[in-house]
């Protein structure tokens, strides 16, 4: 008789997960760039708090106040009693910031992603970038729409699907502006001239790039100084706002009927006050400090090419996301190991989040990350790398600063 539960993790995945040196759930306590392990400090260079506002001193402070002034939770969706007047200036402020007539604040930036399948009707057709976010995906599962998956940027991949799809069709591109994984910028320029010539809409999720690419922090369309190039955004406060939620903004009418259709906006529980409050705060500051962007950027491209010299391959992308390509999952995974050993947290990207034989360390810097952050990091990625003879160079014993941790290697 089959039963639903007769499903596991690869033997693989369980060793990973299971044991004590486990890179993935790991209990911690993050702040400003470090973290505490069992008792350990060690270099947190795997958060997305890339303008470092989720320890903010004024972020912490308006998010108190709001805590204290509503309590915790709304305890309703936002269609009953979860709309505060917060939820109204934060969307208000947003939709100004972004250049846009309106926008609708979702709990999370998943469910913000998940907020477009209404618009995805049946016979419409969806093109998406292979390397888009899975809420993405997920949001075109849960619509009626034809789904067609271009290679990752490939403009002539995709250009060849829109110029074979059915010319009665609705269309709408979707694409990450900032990729999660990789770090590089969707094509914007060419994305808009293939919607304009196709007539379809695009969509960007600007979940990474909204507070953190631009001059004032608007995302990959100011960055290419292509304000109307985007018909609808959505975005998260889960990075560059310190906080949690997420937001769609576009056209009046479209954020109205989102605003009454979309399931992961209605039958949910509303973004907490605290948390709302705390993305007001970030939004002030990152309108008045371009200097956290600049800070950030200049660590990241100080790191990649440091990082280039010593042997590993990051890529070309130049932005806060710093990817460190390993290739092979088992690898990937002791390398994490080695590093973490050295007293540095990072993310290992593995299948499913990227295609198999893709594994990467992934490095996301901050702002408030110190120079001396950086050199520990390097240091970590120099040990860890000769250990392992991915790069050149005499191995060095471990340093005296591992953490202490127990349990099942994955070794
Ligand atoms: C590109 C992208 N979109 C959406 C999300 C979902 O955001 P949140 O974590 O706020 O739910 C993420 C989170 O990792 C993301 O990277």
């Amino acid at each position: 008789m089959p039963d639903v539960f007769d499903k596991q993790l690869s033997p693989f995945a369980q060793a990973l997960t299971a044991g004590g040196l486990r890179p993935f759930c790991r209990p911690m306590a993050v702040r400003n760039g470090e973290a505490m392990d069992h008792g350990v400090r060690v270099v947190m260079a795997a958060c997305n708090d890339y303008l470092g506002l989720a320890g903010d001193p004024r972020v912490i402070e308006a998010s108190a106040k709001a805590l204290d002034l509503y309590g915790t939770s709304c305890s309703g969706s936002r269609l009953v009693c979860g709309t505060l007047p917060l939820h109204e200036e934060l969307e208000g402020r947003l939709a100004e910031f972004l250049g846009c007539q309106a926008a609708i604040v979702t709990t999370t930036g998943f469910q913000a992603n998940l907020a477009l399948a209404p618009l995805f009707g049946r016979g419409d057709i969806v093109f998406s970038d292979m390397a888009n976010h899975a809420s993405l995906f997920d949001a075109i599962r849960l619509g009626w729409a034809d789904r067609r998956v271009y290679r990752h940027s490939d403009m002539g991949h995709l250009e060849c699907q829109l110029a074979t799809a059915d010319v009665g069709a609705a269309k709408v591109i979707v694409t990450d502006g900032l990729f999660s994984v990789e770090g590089d910028l969707c094509r914007l320029p060419e994305l808009a001239v293939l919607a304009r010539r196709h007539g379809a809409r695009l969509v960007v999720d600007g979940a990474h790039d909204i507070g953190l690419l631009g001059a004032r922090g608007r995302g990959v369309a100011e960055h290419f100084g292509l304000p109307d190039a985007v018909d609808l955004y959505t975005g998260t406060f889960s990075k560059c706002f310190g906080s949690i939620g997420g937001v769609v903004a576009g056209p009046a009418d479209i954020i109205a009927y989102l605003r009454y259709t979309a399931r992961s906006a209605i039958f949910t529980a509303s973004m907490p006050p605290a948390a709302v409050a705390a993305a007001l705060a970030a939004l002030d500051i990152i309108e008045s400090e371009p200097e956290r962007r600049t800070r950030v950027f200049g660590l990241a491209q100080r790191l990649a090419g440091q990082l280039r010299a010593l042997g590993f391959d990051v890529g070309e992308a130049g932005t806060p996301i710093v990817p460190v390509h390993i290739g092979e999952a088992e690898l990937c995974a002791r390398l994490w190991q080695e590093i973490f050993h050295e007293g540095v947290f990072t993310q290992a990207v593995m299948a499913p989040a990227v295609p198999v034989g893709q594994a990467a360390i992934r490095l996301s810097l901050q702002a408030t990350h110190t120079d001396d952050h950086l050199s520990r990091i390097l240091d970590a990625f120099a040990a860890a790398g000769r250990r392992l003879g991915l790069i050149p160079g005499p191995a060095a014993a471990p340093t005296p600063r591992r953490p202490r941790v127990t349990g099942v290697s994955v070794r």
